[in-house]
């Protein structure tokens, strides 16, 4: 790894504890005006303090978020369909390496389809990227997007994510699934699961802890944190778990009480 890469995952991976709390606000861009996120500077100001590093897009990044913050940014740089579309993630490079330089990234997130009728596409998208991005000591996120009608289980989500490993990426975000140990310990870079829909506060709690006892480097997460009912004690039960190896029902009654 040169130096610039290994600067910028020292960036994403607290280097402390080797792992990372991603806040992940990237949803507009195939969402809309996701809730919670209507006016992105008020959701995330008071939680950056808490967070590792910030995943959103250059249009967010640009209009919402102040430059003086002291946060890294993880670069969305696919798109291409919107929840109205039957091919949902069908997605292409979006952003160029020179825009995802110049806005000071520390990596880029781009989302392949294992599995889809168009996973070719995806793949070779995903694959260019990564060596445009190693040109410049940029490291890769692959998110492990899931079609319709896919399990979201050991055997699909160890595939994707080793598939993702296989072609560069520096780091692979994919769904936490039972018997996670099995995607894990097949990936040769850090996996970080997603959060997924908002579920009550303790069950998205357990099942950060259960994916970093099973060898998650950490969480990248939204929408269990930006649509709780206090963000800001979220957001800390989240770090207690990835970062001090709070248990469950230690990083609940931490939210109960901060709340
Ligand atoms: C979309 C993404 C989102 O960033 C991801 O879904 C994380 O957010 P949430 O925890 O709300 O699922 O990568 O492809």
């Amino acid at each position: 790894m040169n130096w610039g890469m290994k600067n910028r995952m020292s960036r994403i991976f607290n280097p402390e504890t080797g792992r990372t709390l991603m806040f992940a606000v990237d949803h507009g861009y195939f969402m809309g005006p996701t809730t919670g996120l209507e006016n992105i500077t008020e959701t995330v100001d008071p939680l950056l303090p808490y967070a590792d590093t910030l995943m959103l897009t250059r249009g967010a990044l640009r209009n919402y978020i102040a430059p003086e913050k002291d946060t890294s940014i993880i670069m969305r740089v696919s798109s291409g369909t919107s929840i109205l579309n039957k091919n949902l993630l069908h997605e292409g490079l979006s952003v160029s390496m020179e825009e995802s330089l110049r806005m000071n990234a520390s990596a880029v997130a781009f989302s392949i389809m294992v599995g889809a009728e168009f996973e070719r596409d995806t793949l070779l998208a995903f694959s260019q990227l990564v060596d445009e991005a190693e040109r410049y000591g940029m490291p890769t996120l692959a998110v492990t997007a899931v079609g319709k009608g896919l399990d979201r289980d050991a055997r699909y989500l160890s595939l994707a994510t080793r598939i993702a490993g296989e072609l560069g990426a520096r780091i692979v975000k994919t769904y936490y699934c039972d018997n996670f140990e099995r995607v894990t310990s097949t990936s040769p870079v850090p996996v970080v699961i997603a959060g997924g829909k908002k579920v009550p506060e303790q069950d998205a709690l357990t099942t950060a802890y259960n994916a970093i006892q099973a060898g998650a480097a950490g969480v990248d997460m939204g929408r269990n944190i930006f649509q709780s009912e206090s963000p800001v004690a979220m957001v800390q039960a989240v770090r207690a778990i990835v970062h001090a190896n709070a248990t469950p029902d230690e990083a609940f009654e931490m939210f109960n009480d901060l709340k």
